[in-house]
C-alpha cells in the first residue's frame, strides 16, 4: 500500500483519505491504492476538494466505465452527460432547469432495478443545508455474516425482483412520467445473496425496491424481506456521513445500502455532483426469468 493516508470514520464502514492530490491526473498506482481502500472500507471520503463536472468525470472514469445517465436525461450536464446534478430544489442551468427534488429517502443500493447495477457511486458536495441532510450507509457483508447458518442456507439460493416503481420518485411522478419510467425501468431479477467479485465475500443484496422473492408471492415474501431490510439497517452496521462542502465521497454499492436522511430545512439548498460506474450485467429482466 503506497501513498494514501487513511483514517477510519466508522466501525461498520467508512474512511477518510488524505495524501492524494485530486487536481492532478491519478497514476495507476494511486488508482489501485484507492480501489484497495474501498474494498477494505466500502466508503471513502476525500475532504476539502474543489471539483467541476469535467474534472470530476475525469477522476471517476479512472475507476471504470461511467454511466451516461440516459435514465435521468433531465439531470445531466449538457457538455458532460456522465455527470448529473442532484439537488433538493430546481437549479437554473445553461438553457434549462434541473428536475426537482431527487430524494433517495428509502434504503437502497444504486440501480439495483437495472440489469447492470451501479458498482461505485461518487458524490461531490457543492452546497449543504446549515444542519442535517446526512446520508446513512449500511454494510451488507455484516448483514449477511451475522445471520444464522440456517437462515443463510435458506436465502443463499434465492433470487429477488427489484422494481423501480416501488421507489418514492416514481410514486411522486406524473402519470406520463410514470409510463415513461416503467418502460425505461422494467423489473429485474438479482440473486438475494451475491459474491463481491473483488473481495470474494458474500453480501446480502436487499433493498426497499425488492417486490418479491422469485417463485413466492408478495405476501409470502414480505415477512422475509421486511426482516432482511430491517436487519441490514441495524444501527451497528451503519455509518452516518455528516457532509461538509468539498467532500468527495465514493461508495461501493455491491456491499452497502444507503439512505438520504430528510432532516433538514428544505428551503435551503443541498446539491451534489454525481457520477456512477456502470457494473457488469448481473441481473436479468423479470420476464426473461424462467426459473
Ligand atoms: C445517490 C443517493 C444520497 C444523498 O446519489 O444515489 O442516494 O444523500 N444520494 O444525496
Ligand atoms: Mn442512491
Amino acid at each position: 500500500m503506497g501513498t494514501l493516508e487513511i483514517r477510519k470514520l466508522g466501525f461498520a464502514l467508512g474512511a477518510e483519505v488524505s495524501g492524494v492530490d485530486l487536481t492532478q491526473p491519478l497514476d495507476d498506482e494511486v488508482v489501485a491504492d484507492i480501489r484497495r481502500a474501498y474494498n477494505d472500507h466500502i466508503l471513502l471520503c476525500f475532504p476539502g476538494q474543489k471539483l467541476e463536472p469535467r474534472a470530476m468525470a475525469a477522476i471517476c472514469r479512472r475507476f471504470g466505465e461511467l454511466d451516461d445517465n440516459r435514465h435521468s436525461p433531465e439531470l445531466r450536464y449538457a457538455d458532460e452527460p456522465d455527470v448529473i446534478l442532484i439537488a433538493n430544489k430546481p437549479v437554473a442551468r445553461v438553457g434549462r432547469e434541473a428536475a426537482v427534488a431527487v430524494r433517495a429517502d428509502l434504503w437502497h443500493t444504486d440501480f439495483s432495478h437495472h440489469e447492470r447495477p451501479t458498482t461505485v457511486t461518487f458524490l461531490f458536495a457543492q452546497a449543504l443545508p446549515a444542519v442535517g441532510g446526512d446520508t446513512m450507509f449500511a454494510n451488507t457483508y455484516l448483514a449477511y455474516e451475522t445471520l444464522t447458518q440456517a437462515f443463510r442456507e435458506l436465502i443463499d439460493p434465492l433470487h429477488a425482483v427489484h422494481d423501480y416503481s416501488l421507489g418514492k420518485l416514481y410514486a411522486n411522478s406524473s402519470p406520463e412520467q410514470r409510463a415513461r419510467s416503467k418502460a425505461l425501468n422494467p423489473p429485474v431479477v438479482h440473486p438475494l445473496v451475491r459474491m463481491h467479485p473483488e473481495t470474494r465475500r458474500k453480501t446480502l443484496y436487499v433493498s426497499s425496491k425488492v417486490r418479491n422473492i422469485v417463485g413466492m408471492t408478495v405476501e409470502e415474501s414480505r415477512p422475509i424481506l421486511d426482516f432482511l431490510n430491517a436487519h441490514a439497517a441495524s444501527p451497528e452496521f451503519v455509518y452516518r456521513h455528516r457532509w461538509s462542502v468539498g467532500d468527495f465521497v465514493l461508495w461501493d454499492n455491491r456491499c452497502s445500502l444507503h439512505v438520504a436522511v430528510q432532516d433538514y430545512d428544505k428551503t435551503q439548498m443541498r446539491s451534489m455532483l454525481r457520477c456512477s460506474l456502470l457494473g457488469p450485467k448481473t441481473g436479468k429482466l423479470e420476464k426473461e426469468d424462467h426459473r
